[in-house]
């Protein structure tokens, strides 16, 4: 009780301490465990980043093939999840099937539940990384009908999910090195974002002492909303639609501004960049080269391009501060790659597992964690009498 204040969408509200990931949103500046997002693009892995975020220093050499070669022991399925995936229908999106089976590990892995046992909060860990990548690949494969492939563990996490993604188990895959590397940067650009709203969800349900399996699957579910990460599917489908309709780029931006019927310019906008997402302008750069590299210049890139030129000089955008997100670009790469826009937020969500991990345990780790209970504001009714059915 007392005098509660009202912040709607947590706009000024700290929900905890935090060392893992720092944002400026007015300069633009993004830096996990201290080191600038974009030294760690030009000149880190996804794995190592895994480790930095978990760990909080940049391992030696050791530990990064200790790290590897446990997530490398953990990437099968158990046969019975595997049909797990037979069970749901075959057009089923893949968000929805990823955090089923992510939830389902905690009926799996019931030794790796406590999260006050540091063993086996770290099990749970290796296990999720690993197997995450699996599942992401099966649930694709199986909304196309085709065959799932087993994980070769003689390759990296990456290569392995390109391969199982795309491969024929008949046949040897060879993955194109310039794809993975593309993804391993699109990976390492998502891997953390402070308090997001999923990152937020992972860490409510964690702090009622969920698991770990529990808490990550939570946050794959608020991942998938089109103003979170669901919004780099969004931006494929409104460039399709501004492609594929009569209205020109301007037309459609006419709207966006009168916020017709509610249309916004999705991958714009953040609660905390109030500048160019450093993200996005390292996506858009890449973007441009794997395009090039792959031969596959998209008209989507042009209409994307065309849709932010407008925008940065545009009166309704530079008066609220509206720059593109981490969002933006990213389906277009991922299109070139081969996958559907339905895998593009799981493939968010691959990249962002590894920031999850690093703030619940980080989370479970504070002895200043309490559970999370946000208090309200009540506006209904007064206190009144129960009325009879035959009175009402
Ligand atoms: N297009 C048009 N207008 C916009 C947009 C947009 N993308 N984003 C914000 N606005 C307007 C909004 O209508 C409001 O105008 P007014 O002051 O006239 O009411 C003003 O800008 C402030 O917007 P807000 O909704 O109060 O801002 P927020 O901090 O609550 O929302 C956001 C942030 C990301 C949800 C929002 O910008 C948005 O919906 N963007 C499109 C979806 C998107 O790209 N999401 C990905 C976010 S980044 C990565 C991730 O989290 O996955």
């Amino acid at each position: 009780t007392g005098l509660v204040t009202l912040d709607s969408g947590f706009t000024n509200t700290a929900s905890c301490t935090s060392s893992v990931t720092y944002i400026d949103g007015d300069q633009g500046i993004l830096r996990y465990r201290g080191y600038p997002i974009e030294q760690l693009a030009e000149k880190s892995t996804f794995i190592e980043v895994a480790y930095l975020l978990i760990y909080g220093e940049l391992p030696t050499a050791t530990q990064l093939e200790a790290f590897s070669g446990r997530i490398q022991r953990h990437t099968l399925l158990h046969e019975d999840l595997k049909r797990f995936f037979d069970g749901f229908p075959r057009d089923a999106h893949p968000m929805p099937v990823l955090s089923s089976a992510v939830s389902a590990l905690s009926t799996f892995y019931q030794d790796s539940l406590n999260p006050f046992d540091d063993e086996q909060v770290e099990l749970s860990t290796f296990r999720l990384l690993a197997k995450l990548p699996t599942i992401a690949a099966y649930a694709h494969r199986k909304s196309l009908g085709q065959p799932l492939l087993y994980p070769d563990n003689r390759l990296g996490l990456v290569e392995n999910f390109l391969r199982m993604s795309f491969g024929n188990p008949a046949e040897d895959y060879e993955v194109d090195p310039a794809t993975a590397k593309a993804l391993d940067l699109l990976f390492i650009l998502h891997a953390d974002h402070e308090q997001n709203c999923s990152t937020s969800t992972v860490r409510l349900v964690g702090s009622g002492q969920a698991n770990l399996f529990a808490s990550v699957s939570a946050g794959i579910h608020a991942l998938s909303g089109p103003l979170h990460g669901g919004a780099n599917s969004a931006v494929l489908d409104m460039l399709e639609g501004i492609r594929t309709s009569d209205d020109d780029v301007d037309t459609f931006m006419t709207k966006v501004k009168n916020k017709e019927k509610g249309v916004r310019l999705m991958g714009f906008g953040h609660r905390v960049y109030k500048n160019y997402d450093p993200r996005a302008a390292l996506v858009k750069k890449t973007a441009d080269q794997i395009l090039e590299k792959l031969g596959k210049r998209d008209e989507m890139l042009d209409i994307a391009m065309r849709l932010e030129e407008i925008a940065l000089n545009d009166d309704y955008f530079i008066e609220r501060k509206l720059y593109p997100n981490v969002d933006f670009y990213t389906g277009i790469i991922y299109k070139a790659m081969g996958f559907p826009t339905k895998m593009f937020t799981v493939l968010f969500a691959l990249g962002r597992l590894p920031g999850w991990i690093a703030q619940w345990r980080e989370m479970i780790a504070d002895p200043a964690t309490k559970i999370g209970r946000p208090r309200q504001v009540y506006v209904g009714s007064p206190e009144r009498d129960y009325l009879a059915l035959d009175q009402r």
